[in-house]
């Protein structure tokens, strides 16, 4: 996109646009269950839900070779692909209608409206948001921050909905959610109500519980998917130069199951990744995030969270996005949760950093 030509420009423009728009809505809901399909049948529908499709959006973000072990013909997966598909309203279109389908995006805040500034509003749904530091860096108290901000009315910056915390390492806290939720002015109970948990075990679990997820998503109205961490059991255990190339195949497998939930339903999707020090580089930033090339290209937006020294302030960069420059900004962690850091802190706090 050039600077001068921007969504807006082109969203208020032509009538057709919108007709096409209006009768992709109109095709939705064709298909409710996934036997409504032609050509799913009870049997073949009990395959599906084995291989973790139990909706018709999930069918529709499904490639046609995913669903071989089923046993149906590539022509008749092609077929029941594209029967979601049309009842979604995903087909091929125009790219100034792309630009349409992105108005569908939606946005959340991060709590600091600092963050949010420099993403261009908040988080996206649809993509996956990666959040990356070191322990204690902040990125679990995100995740916790962002189950709550969900469930705020689109004009305090949420999106009146529920989120799916999958927690690999144990650190999801209830007490922090109930202290966040106070301080947002939401009903406590009702808040831990709206979040739906599963720790993973393993990360065959991990992606286990991710692959059978779309039935709970939408029968909850999950509006963010958080995987707190996304490499961690990868990490521990596919270890050695020659478990790596496996690990990255399931990496990308897990992280494209995510991206299609998150685009299937239109949900924020929210990874977090601990880091390594790459001491043998002389060039650049001698800290990597986990995961290398394969969850550097699926995240579509990248954050590294850092402390700027002892106490509450941490430094968030956003180190890539799709469409958006690079920038940083600080925040705080606070009993209250994320939060904006006032001038007066800026003045004095982050001297020397
Ligand atoms: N109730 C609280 N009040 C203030 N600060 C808190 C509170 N709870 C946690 N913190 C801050 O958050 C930090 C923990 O951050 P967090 O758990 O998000 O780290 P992380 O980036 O997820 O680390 P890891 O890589 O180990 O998972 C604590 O060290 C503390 O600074
Ligand atoms: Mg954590």
């Amino acid at each position: 996109m050039t600077e001068d030509v921007t969504t807006e420009d082109i969203t208020t423009e032509p009538e057709e646009t919108n007709e096409k728009v209006k009768q992709m809505e109109a095709n939705k809901k064709k298909y409710e269950f996934i036997e409504d399909l032609p050509g799913v049948g009870p049997a073949t529908a009990q395959k599906l839900r084995d291989l973790g499709y139990h909706t018709v959006e999930s069918l529709a973000m499904a490639a046609s070779r995913e669903l071989e072990p089923v046993g149906v013909s590539e022509k008749k997966a092609f077929q029941i692909i594209e029967a979601a598909r049309s009842s979604v309203g995903i087909a091929f279109i125009r790219a100034d209608e792309l630009f349409k389908m992105r108005k569908s995006v939606l946005r959340l805040t991060s709590g600091s409206k600092a963050l949010d500034k420099i993403l261009d509003g908040g988080l996206e749904t649809q993509t996956i948001t990666e959040f990356y530091g070191e322990y204690g860096s902040g990125k679990s108290q995100m995740c916790h921050q962002l189950c709550v901000n969900v469930q705020l009315p689109p004009d305090r910056g949420g999106l009146n909905g529920a989120a799916l915390y999958v927690d690999t390492e144990n650190t999801f806290r209830l007490e922090r959610i109930v202290q966040m939720a106070k301080f947002a002015g939401l009903e406590p109970e009702e808040a831990v109500k709206n979040i739906i948990y599963a720790e993973a075990y393993t990360s065959d679990h991990q992606m286990f519980l991710l692959e059978n997820a779309d039935e709970i998503i939408k029968a909850n109205n999950i509006k963010l998917i958080i995987i707190d961490s996304l490499t961690a059991h990868f990490r521990s255990e596919y270890i050695g130069r020659e478990m790596l190339a496996s690990r990255q195949q399931r990496l990308n497998k897990h992280m494209h199951k995510l991206v299609a939930l998150a685009r299937a339903f239109n949900a924020v999707a929210v990874v977090t990744n601990q880091v390594m020090a790459k001491p043998d580089q002389f060039f650049g930033d001698a800290i990597h995030p986990i995961g290398g090339n394969i969850v550097g290209h699926t995240s579509h937006t990248r954050i590294y969270l850092r402390r700027a020294s002892h106490g509450p302030i941490r430094i968030a960069r956003l180190v890539s996005s799709p469409y958006l420059p690079e920038g940083e900004e600080i925040l705080k962690v606070t009993g209250n949760g994320i939060e904006d850091v006032s001038e007066e802190e800026k003045a004095t706090k982050t001297r020397g950093r």
